[in-house]
């Protein structure tokens, strides 16, 4: 039997939408004020779901602890009170969009959360991202920029 568990986690970050490679005045059409130069924050809203077969020995899908232990690893200790352009590597050269940050956590947290749950076929799911009441992007890993070699699903 098949379950999907998702859970709630909470960054705050700056950030500027940004890309070098065009020009100032192409920069300010494509972002508008997000491309002020001194960027601004989000209270990001993370959600993270993982799938897989309950155990039948604990009746768990993942283990809350194991689940949580690797996006504080991965995810908050690497995003929270940061410039996501500034501090890091993960958006040198990648601008730090809603989209490429959920691109970014689902490469981050994939490979620890396989095989994460007891029985040992939870994999990851889904990053959820909220940046804004009005607004969320959600990634299935499907074929990011960084991710589509190394896709198997
Ligand atoms: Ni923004």
């Amino acid at each position: 039997m098949m379950v999907y568990l998702t859970r709630r986690y909470r960054f705050s970050a700056a950030h500027r939408l940004h890309n070098d490679s065009l020009s100032p005045a192409e920069n300010a059409r494509i972002y508008g004020k997000c491309n002020n130069p001194f960027g601004h924050g989000h209270n990001y809203v993370l959600d993270v779901t993982v799938a897989g077969e309950v155990d039948a020995a604990t009746g768990m899908v993942c283990d809350l602890g194991v689940l949580d232990g690797a996006v504080q690893r991965e995810v908050l200790d690497r995003f929270d009170e940061t410039h996501l352009n500034l501090d890091g590597e993960s958006f040198r050269t990648r601008v730090p969009t809603a989209e490429n940050i959920c691109f970014e956590i689902f490469d981050l947290l994939r490979a620890p959360l396989a095989g994460a749950g007891p029985g040992g076929n939870t994999r990851l799911e889904r990053v959820r991202l909220e940046e804004t009441n009005s607004n969320f992007f959600e990634y299935y890993g499907g074929g990011g920029p960084r991710s589509a070699a190394s896709q198997v699903r």
